[in-house]
């Protein structure tokens, strides 16, 4: 069976990351996660990564000039490891055009929110300043706007009497990794064929 080759783009404790991993795992998968890299050195992620016997890599923000630099040798590692889909999961980095130009309609990003709501940071604190009766996460395909791009696949949680940003944000991380693994395998599907 023919499966496309994923990267993914972790920052640090890597949750979602292990959830795409454990579910490529089955045989009938159509994704193959060949790859890890991480911003930071110190991502809890990397261990579990290489202890799947996936190949990672540090690439550090902090050693280029600009972030078209960083993207370009990004790019650079993903298409040196023949990587098909580039899969972001807390990766905390700002990704421009140089590096979402070389994966058109094949990269994927997860964010804590059921968007287009939440864009960017701190979305369960928002959710629950504003009163939201519900909240959840969505899967979408990178494009140049910020958390934006056509949506893969969402899910929803109810914001509960006696919620703390923690507690929600446990709740939508228990749905993130059910529904992360299912948007890389349609995506998959596709860039596969
Ligand atoms: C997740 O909530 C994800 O949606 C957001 O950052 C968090 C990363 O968690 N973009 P993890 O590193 O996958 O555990």
């Amino acid at each position: 069976m023919k499966k496309a080759r994923v990267g993914v783009l972790i920052s640090g404790r890597g949750s979602n990351m292990m959830a795409l991993v454990e579910a490529a795992k089955a045989a009938d998968c159509p994704a193959d996660i060949v790859c890890v890299v991480s911003n930071r050195a110190d991502a809890a992620g990397l261990a579990f990564a290489e202890a799947n016997g996936i190949a990672t890599q540090v690439i550090d923000h902090k050693a280029y000039a600009s972030r078209e630099a960083f993207d370009r040798a990004l790019g650079d590692y993903l298409q040196s490891q023949q990587v098909d889909i580039v899969a972001c999961a807390g990766f905390m980095r700002i990704i421009t055009p140089a590096l979402i130009r070389r994966f058109p309609g094949r990269m994927l990003n997860i964010h804590p929110s059921l968007l287009p709501a939440y864009k960017g940071l701190h979305t369960h604190e928002r959710a629950l300043a504003d009163g939201a009766t519900e909240h959840g996460c969505t899967v979408h395909l990178v494009t140049d706007e910020l958390d934006d791009g056509p949506i893969v696949l969402q899910a929803r949680v109810p914001v509960l009497p006696g919620d703390t940003a923690d507690k929600l944000a446990a709740r939508v991380l228990v749905e993130e990794h059910r529904i992360y693994p299912q948007a890389l395998a349609l995506v998959a599907e596709r860039v596969k064929n």
